[in-house]
């Protein structure tokens, strides 16, 4: 139904065969959703928990059904046939445990391999998405709550352009307010030049920033001027205008600096983008009566709180629901914004926009976004050059082949220690921890995916021919082990995507590969009867790692 073959996650599949079976035993319960847990005892590979809740609705009401069991049984029984299933049973108060077959299994994981990671996209309930992330301010630095945002936010679409979401990918640049009051009449004084192509004569963004405002809090004549400012630029006169666009450029360019280290993709829509729309919906709310003229003056703090959270609530949720038609909008911002978040959501709740409204920030720390990539680039240079001496290796990589990997493990290491933690909990960076080569670290990663590739390069196969070619089997606990959690992929694709928790796949490709050492410790690969099928395992694990790499744009994964 999304087309490209996708059958959607185990969960997802289950659920459907599930749903048919509550349809047939208990029509008049048309709103039960089925429940499809991964099983906790070791009595099935899922489970599904209907039974208790639907005994709890036609308890007393039913002669057929006397306890929760007997509502299990029936779920089970009326399953519809399906190659997927081997046995189900049914446990305790109804709990449905249901084993997968092997053979269902292992074909899952061919056709993966034949038709490529796609098969295993999850299908997602929306079509269109908003993700509204990074979103720096301009003339000021973007700090590590920006960067962090940058890197979730990308990640976080990418995890649903995977799952076939159409996302339109928003950076709201901070490019409007009172500030530019200042900083346009400090750059008429300072840098009569300001026009000049090339906009060396300004130099300093953050420097012009702070002598500006230095000068506000000073001088009461030029606060004057500031707020003056404000009025003209906001009047659309064009030298005011001009300035402003100036100062905007030379931010854009500091930005897309850092855009281009990461290799992160985003379309700017700032703050300003919206203006042309604030009259009507101002116009709308004076309609209904939902807000009252205000008294106040413009440049009052308690009127700018408010513009910029009606500037978010209205304009956004209005533009980006009704002209762009998201059905979800993410934003990716960190814990500095709270309040302005929670007054813009609890307004969305309480006006028209009953959509639901979901919150979770992320925690801040103060570094500087491209000071930090640079040190962790250099760090992971130097260690790579140790290790290089240490071997004998050193003279066997050219400048340019140190810098790339340098990069590739500095800038993984900063961005995997970012998307692992999860936001619902406090952090601070570490060199150490984040380049260390155990744990659950990018650069442990990396290493655990080259070593698989190296087994497949002694094999001397062709691994693409075996592809085609080869059957996997799952004799081995271990190798069931290894198969059972490569094709939850897609089920934890949709957990985080839709708990907008990255960790959560840090956590699976974390696990996968420790689950892949006990399976090659326990089970000999090259030179075994089984030695297709393995190899065939070895490469199905390679191929969700390299996925993971590439959903966290980890360098030179990015156009996997
Ligand atoms: N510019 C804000 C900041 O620097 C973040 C904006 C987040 N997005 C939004 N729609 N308000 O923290």
């Amino acid at each position: 139904e999304n087309g490209g073959g996708r059958a959607g996650s185990i969960k997802y599949q289950l659920a459907k065969l599930v749903e048919v079976s509550l349809r047939a035993v208990f029509p008049e319960e048309s709103n039960v959703q089925p429940l499809i847990a991964v099983c906790t005892a070791k009595f099935g590979d899922y489970q599904c928990n209907n039974a208790m809740g639907i005994f709890s609705k036609i308890k007393g009401k039913s002669a057929e059904f006397k306890n929760p069991n007997s509502v299990g049984q029936a779920i089970a029984r009326n399953l519809p046939y399906s190659d997927m299933i081997e046995s189900t049973s049914v446990a305790g108060p109804g709990f449905v445990n249901i084993v997968l077959s092997n053979k269902w299994v292992a074909q899952n994981i061919q056709n993966m391999l034949s038709n490529g990671i796609g098969a295993w996209a999850p299908i997602l309930s929306v079509e269109k998405a908003v993700v509204d992330f990074s979103s720096p301010n301009i003339a000021k630095e973007m700090h590590v709550g920006h960067l962090r945002s940058t890197i979730v936010g990308d990640t976080i679409s990418r995890m649903l352009e995977f799952s076939g979401v159409e996302v339109l990918r928003r950076n709201h640049v901070g490019d409007w307010g009172t500030q530019f009051g200042m900083l346009i009449e400090h750059l008429f004084d300072n840098f009569p030049d300001w026009e000049d192509v090339g906009g060396q004569a300004i130099g300093d963004l953050q420097e012009l920033y702070k002598a500006s405002k230095r000068r506000f809090d000073d001088d009461p004549s030029f606060m004057e001027r500031a707020q003056h400012a404000v009025v003209r630029l906001q009047g659309g006169e064009a030298r005011y205008h001009n300035a402003w666009q100036r100062i905007c450029e030379i931010s854009r360019r500091e930005f897309d600096i850092i855009y281009q280290h990461l290799d992160v993709y985003l379309e700017e829509k700032g703050e300003s983008f919206y203006n042309p729309y604030i009259p009507n919906v101002l116009e709308e709310l004076t309609r209904k009566g939902l807000i009252e003229e205000s008294k106040g003056c413009p440049m009052d703090q308690k009127y700018q709180e408010f513009l910029c959270c009606l500037n978010d609530l209205l304009l956004l949720s209005r533009y980006r629901l009704n002209i762009e038609k998201a059905e979800w909008i993410i934003y990716v911002t960190d814990v500095g914004q709270a309040q302005h978040f929670d007054m813009v959501f609890s307004a969305a709740k309480a006006s028209w926009l009953a959509s639901d409204v979901n919150s979770g920030l992320y925690p801040r720390t103060n570094h500087v976004g491209l000071e930090f990539l640079d040190e962790a680039k250099s760090r992971s240079k130097a260690e790579l050059v140790k290790r290089l001496g240490d071997n004998g290796k050193l003279k066997e990589w050219t400048d340019e082949e140190l810098e790339k990997t340098a990069e590739a493990v500095g800038y993984g290491a900063v961005k995997y220690a970012d998307l692992k933690n999860n936001r619902l909990t406090n952090y601070t960076f570490s060199f150490d921890q984040m380049l260390n080569d155990k744990g659950n670290t990018a650069v442990y990663l990396l290493y655990a995916h080259a070593r698989i590739c190296s087994i497949i390069r002694k094999s001397g196969k062709d691994i693409e021919d075996m592809k085609n070619s080869g059957t996997v089997v799952l004799d081995h606990a271990d190798e069931r082990i290894l198969g059972l959690h490569l094709i939850q992929f897609a089920e934890i694709v949709e957990e985080a995507c839709t708990n907008l928790l990255p960790s959560v796949l840090c956590e699976y490709l974390y696990n996968l590969s420790e689950i892949f050492t006990r399976f090659y410790t326990s089970c000999q690969v090259l030179g075994s009867a089984e030695e297709t099928s393995r190899l065939l395992l070895c490469e199905a694990t390679a191929v969700v790692m390299r996925k993971c790499f590439h959903l966290w744009e980890l360098l030179p994964f990015t156009n996997y």
